[in-house]
């Protein structure tokens, strides 16, 4: 038997996208249901980002979300870039009037779902079998297997497809839209292995790593939990990676003569592969993309999750336009997310490319990503260009 709803937005996927569109949708008097394939302590565990642009700190403050992240985020006014044996700092507040604030997405998914379970909202784990129909109406329908095996269909004013890369709401999206959507995709012959470990950072803001091995990063967590990430080979097995060899390779890529690297337990390692993706257009009918839904950027401009707020931003104001009769928002959604979403692509494809040495390349790829990363370091223009797009560029606009 199934279970009939009904609600105003329907959002697929309790990641960082589709929280803060249903926190701020709520903000603004409009319910909406959530439903999400994994369990909440999977949600809240799962190991990403952990950079936030100086608008997606002030967003998730001025949506009564940052209490949390301002008392535990640290904020960095600048990064370290390194190569050819030296360390270069960028002041980020000097060269952008802006700084970035390091708070894991394990802590913003945490804050977000403790708040809309403490509003009572409709926030269902577990859930399978999502699908969405009638998105060509103004009523479309939200199916799904709820996790005591109950089927429900809710009826919908809008949905929002925040199910990340490998959700169904893309591909219902581009199905319904035949020879209407746009994929624009490129893969990059390596991955990052990334790994927490229990130690104090060594360092007091990020170092990103150019070395003649393979790209590397020291990130952080906390003032007890580092994070740092290598380049390797796209196949790789974690297994061929015990912990000696990580720190050794991170030692060889990070190290430079009276600084240590400071070594201790590793909590977590994974792989992740690295790709730039977008989806055209975002939108079809009443059917909405955000987030990773609809586009993909390598880690090494610290963008995924950033892109994944600024999207509901708008989200948020144009569905509330679009349920109260005036539809210019909503009509302009995909083309107002997506000049962000190219600029960030582009920015994080430029970080990604001046950094990684691509494996097979002749001795002029090299040449060319030194002559960048001295560049970057040395003209005042070039370094505030990085940073204003580091730190977040167009700016959020300030309050919700
Ligand atoms: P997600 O966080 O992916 O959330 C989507 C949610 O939808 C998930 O909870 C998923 O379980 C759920 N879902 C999927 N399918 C369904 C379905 N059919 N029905 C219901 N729910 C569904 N970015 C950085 O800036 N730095 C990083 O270091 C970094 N590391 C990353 C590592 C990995 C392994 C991945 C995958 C991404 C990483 N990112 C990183 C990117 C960043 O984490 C994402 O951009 C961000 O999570 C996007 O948020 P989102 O809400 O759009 O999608
Ligand atoms: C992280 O801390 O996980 C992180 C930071 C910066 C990046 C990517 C990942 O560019």
């Amino acid at each position: 038997m199934t279970q009939h709803k009904r609600t105003q937005v329907g959002i697929i996927g309790a990641g960082p996208a589709g929280l803060l569109l249903s926190h701020l949708l709520a903000l603004r008097g409009i319910d909406s249901v959530v439903v999400e394939l994994r369990s909440r302590a999977y949600c809240e565990a799962r190991q990403r980002a952990g950079v936030l642009e100086q608008g997606s700190a002030d967003l998730l403050r001025a949506a009564g979300a940052g209490a949390r992240l301002d008392a535990e985020g640290l904020e960095h006014g600048g990064i370290y870039l390194q190569f050819g044996g030296e360390r270069h700092h960028l002041d980020f507040r000097d060269l952008a009037g802006a700084s970035v604030t390091v708070y894991a997405q394990t802590e913003v998914v945490k804050d977000l779902i403790a708040a809309r379970l403490a509003a009572g909202a409709a926030l269902e784990f577990e859930v399978t079998g999502t699908a969405v129909d009638g998105i060509e109406t103004d009523r479309p329908v939200l199916r799904y297997t709820a996790a005591d095996g109950t089927r429900r269909e809710v009826s919908c004013d809008a949905i929002a497809g925040c199910d990340g890369f490998h959700g169904i709401s893309r591909p219902a999206l581009q199905a319904a839209t035949p020879g209407g959507h746009s994929v624009f995709e490129r893969a990059y012959p390596y991955s990052w292995l990334g790994i927490l470990a229990s130690v104090p950072p060594s360092t007091d803001e990020l170092i990103y790593s150019r070395h003649d091995r393979g790209f590397a990063l020291h990130s952080l967590r906390s003032r007890q939990v580092s994070r740092l990430y290598l380049q390797v080979p796209p196949d790789t097995d974690i297994a061929d990676w015990p912990d000696d060899r990580i720190w050794a390779e991170l030692q060889a890529r990070l190290g430079l003569p009276g600084w240590d690297l400071k070594e201790g337990p590793v909590l977590e390692k994974n792989v992740t592969p690295m790709r730039s993706y977008v989806s055209e257009p975002m939108r079809r009918g009443r059917l909405f993309l955000a987030g990773d839904a609809a586009h993909i950027v390598p880690p090494t401009g610290a963008k995924g999750l950033n892109l994944a707020l600024a999207d509901v931003a708008v989200l948020a104001d144009a569905l509330t336009a679009l349920l109260d009769g005036r539809p210019a928002l909503a009509d302009a959604y995909s083309r107002t997310c997506l000049d962000r979403v190219w600029r960030s692509t582009h920015f994080s494809w430029w970080m990604t490319t001046m950094l990684h040495p691509t494996p097979g390349a002749d001795a002029m790829e090299g040449k060319l990503q030194l002559s960048q990363l001295r560049y970057v370091t040395s003209s005042r223009a070039a370094a505030a260009s990085l940073a204003e797009n580091y730190t977040g560029y167009p700016p959020l606009p300030a309050g919700i």
